[in-house]
């Protein structure tokens, strides 16, 4: 799909965005607005290359695609300065490589943190009050009657919920938990406004955390420091009947490891948005009555959607025309 054909900087997005704004912007700008409508969910290296071309002044790509020496290369070669994942996290893309070919590396923090964070919070209760395993038990029929055991599941109230990486989104996930009594954090909590809704320890140690807290959520971003941060030995200190919720990166957790305690404790219960090798679940995670799954959709709400679009779309204009980048993570 092209808007504005003869536009001066010929832009692409790997895919379809929500909203026009977005478009609107880059074509208001003098950019030829390129939009791949290819069916495949997750454009290989080739794919884009292709994209890319013999001239492309940038890129709003996505992260599922791998940004590395070789794309950064092929965009630097077809004159492009300009890259923006439309995602705040961006494991996906080696900012070293893109400074090394001249590429700006642009992301879309902050119209995703109350969107991702109301999932974090969905997640939990959804958990703690077993809301899918009663579902698929109605559909399936088998209610025949109030019964006292019926899935019988944990009050939040007064429990500790524990959260690890308490930047944006998992501040903002604390907040929400405020039908808790006590947050326990690994890491500085930011209040809003001043306000502490909520009473608020810091741990000294992760352990200290995983011991202690009912429900975990996990909100740091994915390194090489927090690759399998949650592993077997870390799930063994965790409360037997705790809850874990993942919306951050799925190789934060051990999934495989993940797997065997949900198998070994059936009371442990997670929810889990994203997964280590999307799009797909490691072997037994879709049998286990214990957890909760969702295919990464934290930030999927029409407003922050619509929002990052026009954040990333931002990130190459500025880059393109030399106003102000919004979010620069190789700057
Ligand atoms: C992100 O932005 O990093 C999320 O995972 C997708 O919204």
């Amino acid at each position: 799909e092209v808007w504005n054909p003869n536009g001066k900087y010929r832009v692409i997005s790997t895919k379809p965005m929500p909203g026009t704004r977005w478009i609107n912007l880059l074509i208001d700008q003098d950019c030829r607005l390129e939009i791949c409508t290819q069916k495949k969910t997750i454009l290989s290296v080739e794919d884009i290359i292709a994209l890319i071309g013999e001239k492309c002044d940038g890129v709003i790509g996505q992260l599922t695609e791998d940004w590395g020496e070789v794309l950064f290369s092929a965009l630097s070669r077809a004159g492009g300065k300009a890259f923006s994942n439309m995602a705040v996290g961006y494991n996906n893309v080696d900012v070293n490589a893109a400074t090394k070919y001249g590429v700006s590396v642009g992301n879309t923090p902050g119209v995703l943190t109350e969107t991702t964070a109301e999932l974090a919070a969905s997640l939990s209760v959804a958990a703690a009050r077993r809301i899918v395993e009663a579902d698929e038990f109605m559909r399936a029929g088998l209610y025949d009657g109030w019964l006292p055991h019926l899935f019988v599941g944990n009050l939040l109230k007064g429990q500790t919920v524990g959260v690890i990486g308490a930047g944006r989104i998992g501040s903002a996930y604390a907040r929400m938990m405020v039908i808790s009594l006590t947050l326990l954090t690994y890491g500085e909590f930011l209040k809003a406004n001043g306000e502490q809704p909520v009473t608020w320890k810091r741990a000294a140690t992760m352990e200290e955390v995983l011991r202690e807290a009912d429900l975990i959520s996990l909100h740091p971003i994915l390194d090489k420091t927090t690759y399998h941060l949650i592993n077997k030995e870390r799930l063994s200190i965790m409360k037997k009947e705790a809850i874990l919720v993942n919306c951050s990166r799925g190789p934060v957790v051990d999934e495989v490891a993940l797997v065997e305690h949900l198998k070994e404790n059936p009371m442990f219960r997670v929810g889990l948005d994203v997964f280590e090798d999307e799009p797909y679940m490691k072997p037994g995670l879709a049998d286990m009555k214990n957890a909760i799954v969702v295919p990464h959709i934290a930030s999927a709400s029409k407003w922050t959607r619509e929002g990052m679009a026009t954040l990333a779309a931002l990130n190459v204009l500025g880059k393109i025309k030399g106003y102000p980048i919004w979010s620069n993570p190789n700057q």
